[in-house]
């Protein structure tokens, strides 16, 4: 594929633009609503010790593998295959990521039309005009989940409608810094509030009593769901990269990006669960922690509104509207990777395809809006199982189909010797044979 024809498909302008759209791509609902969840139902710390494990040795050698596989041919996931094998089977690794999309994206737009309603669930209770409580208990209430998830899809649709280096790099830019700076102030204000030191004791102090194979498990599908990693997002947005960029390099930022902004998350959340609970929201049951889905729906206006008044009102705002900013740019990744592939493999003009893939998901999200305990299942089969799948299986592919030295090659081309230094040569290892077997063993021994 010449470098022309991936120019004509859109590019990055920059390689802060690259690195700055995959870390939007990672960072969202996974680190601020899914890991505290997985984290407080899983031993807290001995869970982040895990989790931490998993992304740095497992989840940063795929992302190079899926990256270094899109910018070498220029495609969507499926004709990336195509493009490298003439073998007819291995496109099936790449219909697989785009299957997984579809899902993960239809239950992903319920959860994030939930934060972009909490924007108003501020407003409105700032004005004193809504009891929270019944808010709280609307995230049961189809009809609301339906409009959220309407306007949050087409929101969705517009930017992927908008192109490459206008619409994804430009949202993403400015989104991300401010993230990072609203969490900090509130983790500040967490850790000082009495009552605090608990849940950071829960959180940092890990128990390695509580490390079983379904704590690794849940682990291990945090961080391919959080580094977006296994269907093919990072092999289509390699695919935009320019061809003298340093992947390993941008890999390694974006994977301490994504890791960074969940850790934070952690610190700012479990402490808040305990707060919340000493303001009697249900947190714990016998000892057992309650994981809801909309658990953290609870947890963060609970920490707003202690704060009160107008400084309340405005953090509990700029929070949310954040929130669904990030929600945002991994909806986006999440939507280019079926629309890439309906414009490179069937030749839809991108408005086009982006309309029409992104309403067809949107008929599963209604019907996820009606009955919201589907999330737990679809989550399951395609963030829990499906990705580290697609993790093995494009790590195999890489290995033993089209082989680590034409990887090298590519890698190469932004990194001079990348095949001789440390992390190069530990590079081949992992993704011939330690993280195909370790995926592979975690996946069958929770099945058993
Ligand atoms: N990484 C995103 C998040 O943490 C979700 C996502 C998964 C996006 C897979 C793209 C692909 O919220």
């Amino acid at each position: 594929m010449s470098a022309s024809a991936t120019t004509s498909r859109g590019n990055w302008n920059s390689k802060l633009g690259f690195v700055l759209a995959a870390a939007g791509s990672a960072v969202g609902l996974g680190n601020i609503w899914r890991f505290p969840t997985e984290a407080a139902s899983n031993g807290g710390g001995a869970f982040l010790l895990i989790y931490l494990i998993c992304c740095f040795l497992i989840g940063f050698p795929v992302m190079m593998a899926e990256i270094s596989i899109g910018r070498k041919t220029g495609k969507n996931p499926v004709g990336a295959f195509k493009a490298l094998s003439s073998n007819k089977i291995y496109p099936l690794i790449g219909m697989w990521g785009v299957l997984c999309g579809i899902f993960i994206l239809s239950f992903y737009t319920v959860v994030a039309g939930w934060t972009f309603s909490y924007v108003f669930e501020e407003v409105f209770f700032a004005a004193g005009m809504i009891d929270w409580a019944s808010w709280v208990a609307d995230t049961s209430n189809g009809w609301l989940n339906a409009i959220f998830s309407i306007a949050f899809m087409c929101c969705t649709i517009s930017i992927i409608r908008g192109g490459v280096s206008d619409g994804i790099e430009k949202a993403t830019k400015t989104l991300m810094p401010l993230l990072f700076g609203i969490l900090f102030l509130l983790i500040i204000y967490v850790v000082m509030q009495p009552g605090s030191s608990e849940g950071l004791a829960v959180y940092l102090q890990p128990d390695f009593s509580k490390i079983d194979m379904p704590l690794i498990f849940a682990a291990m599908g945090q961080a391919f769901f959080s580094l977006s990693l296994g269907m093919g997002a990072l092999i289509t947005y390699g695919s935009y990269l320019s061809r003298d960029e340093n992947v390993p390099q941008a890999a390694a930022l974006v994977t301490f990006t994504d890791t960074m902004v969940a850790f934070l998350a952690g610190l700012l959340i479990i402490p808040a669960m305990y707060l919340a609970q000493a303001n009697g929201i249900a947190i714990f049951e016998n000892g057992e922690f309650i994981a809801g889905t909309d658990l953290i729906f609870q947890v963060l206006p609970s920490l707003f509104h202690g704060i009160g008044g107008v400084l309340g009102a405005i953090v509990g705002i700029t929070f949310f509207v954040l929130l669904s900013m990030a929600a945002l740019t991994s909806t986006i990744s999440l939507l280019e990777v079926p629309v890439s592939y309906a414009i490179d493999e069937h030749q839809i003009p991108r408005k086009k395809a982006a309309l029409f893939v992104g309403g067809g998901i949107l008929l599963i999200s209604l019907i996820i809006s009606f009955d919201t305990s589907l999330i737990g299942t679809l989550d399951f089969i395609f963030s829990q199982v499906g990705l580290p799948l697609g993790g093995i299986l494009i790590c195999l592919f890489l290995g033993y189909a089209w082989k680590t030295e034409k990887a090298f090659d590519e890698l190469e081309r932004g990194n001079p010797n990348f095949r001789q230094t440390m992390i190069g040569k530990t590079w081949r290892v992992f993704v011939m044979v330690i993280c195909p077997l370790v995926i592979l063993y975690n996946l069958l021994s929770n099945f058993w």
